[in-house]
């Protein structure tokens, strides 16, 4: 295994977040770069000083130089770039959602297996340093036993359609999926896998979408405890990412975008909340692409891998169909 891990970019709006975050990491090293804007394929080029830089993805996934393939374009190009990295045999870092459906999901999975190299789905949000601080709290006993949780993705897309308006179509683009993956992952990652969903949901804010556009997703989780995610993407309110848990020994509220988390505990005082500093602007593209690396380097297990990534799409195509039908729906788990 070489010391340092050649890593290759796909798709430069989200992928020049990656590429800052990750240019001066030890043990990474950009060695290639791809999209289809010539003029910001070449500034970003030259700003980085990156050897090969090209307008097609298979050019890429095939470099030899490139030990990692980072797939950050648009959701419905996922699955034919993991599969062109893993015909090469490349190691895939996979924006989210990890892919469209439960059935492109279960395509990409197979085709890493067949490979035998890793997968991890980048779900950032799990890197921010506040939601890590409460999962450890959940971890450590400080909130006692999970019983109820809240996670939220709000985030008006009116004015972010996509390069080439992707995020309108819903055939593209799920919103639920598409970002409210962040939430509905942050759930899982908290109270584990979940046993069934039900959901409302409504259309009052982006005409232009032809699904529904606000989400209240209820949870039942197999470990007893309950939950709403809340994927709201035409609203009146700024962005943010919320998560509050409920443990038997205390509660937390945290958002991604404050200086500070409350906590409340019954060995303090269960009618008071606490300031709890939350630690730094919410940036974890580095620490993502770090543990990645420390997987290929050691050959160990990823938390957020393909099939945790998959459990996250399956289980927003689970509470669209209960949206849709008006039934509990139990979202798939084996990929
Ligand atoms: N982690 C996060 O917080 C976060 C934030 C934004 C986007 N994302 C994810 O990143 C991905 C990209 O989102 P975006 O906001 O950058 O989208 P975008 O539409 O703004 O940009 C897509 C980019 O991909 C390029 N592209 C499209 N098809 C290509 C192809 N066949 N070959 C090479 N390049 C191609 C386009 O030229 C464009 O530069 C999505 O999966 C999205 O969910 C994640």
């Amino acid at each position: 295994m070489p010391e340092t891990l050649g890593v290759g970019i796909i798709g430069l709006h989200m992928g020049a977040g990656q590429l800052r975050q990750i240019a001066n990491v030890p043990g990474l090293k950009i060695v290639a770069i791809c999209d289809l804007e010539e003029d910001l394929l070449k500034s970003l080029q030259s700003e980085f000083d990156i050897p090969f830089a090209t307008t097609k993805y298979e050019e890429l996934c095939a470099y030899d130089e490139v030990d990692i393939v980072s797939v950050a374009t648009p959701d419905y190009v996922h699955l034919e770039m993991a599969e062109a990295a893993f015909a090469s045999k490349k190691h895939v870092m996979m924006e989210k959602p990890l892919a469209r459906t439960n059935d492109e999901c279960q395509r990409m999975i197979d085709a890493q297996r067949a490979a035998g190299t890793k997968l991890m789905t980048a779900h950032v949000a799990r890197f921010y340093d506040v939601f890590r601080k409460v999962k450890g709290w959940t971890q450590d006993g400080t909130l006692g036993e999970t019983y109820n949780l809240y996670t939220s993705y709000i985030h008006n897309y009116e004015n972010i359609p996509g390069y080439n308006r992707w995020r309108f179509d819903p055939e593209l683009r799920h919103q639920l999926i598409g970002g409210g993956c962040h939430a509905l992952d942050l759930a899982r990652w908290i109270g584990g896998e979940v046993a069934e969903v039900s959901c409302y949901s409504n259309h009052f804010n982006i005409p232009v979408l032809e699904t529904d556009d606000h989400f209240n997703v209820n949870l039942k989780f197999q470990s007893g405890a309950v939950g709403i995610t809340v994927g709201s993407f035409g609203c009146a309110h700024p962005y943010n990412i919320d998560m509050h848990v409920w443990g038997t020994k205390g509660s937390v509220i945290a958002t991604n975008t404050l200086p500070e988390a409350k906590i409340c505990l019954r060995t303090i005082d269960r009618n008071k909340w606490l300031d709890m500093p939350a630690g730094a602007a919410p940036k974890g593209l580095a620490a993502e692409f770090q543990v990645l690396a420390e997987a290929i380097r050691n050959d160990t297990e990823i938390e957020s891998d393909g099939i945790s990534g998959a459990r996250t799409v399956a289980l927003g195509w689970a509470a669209i169909e209960s949206s849709r039908e008006g039934k509990p729906v139990q979202p798939k788990l084996d990929f």
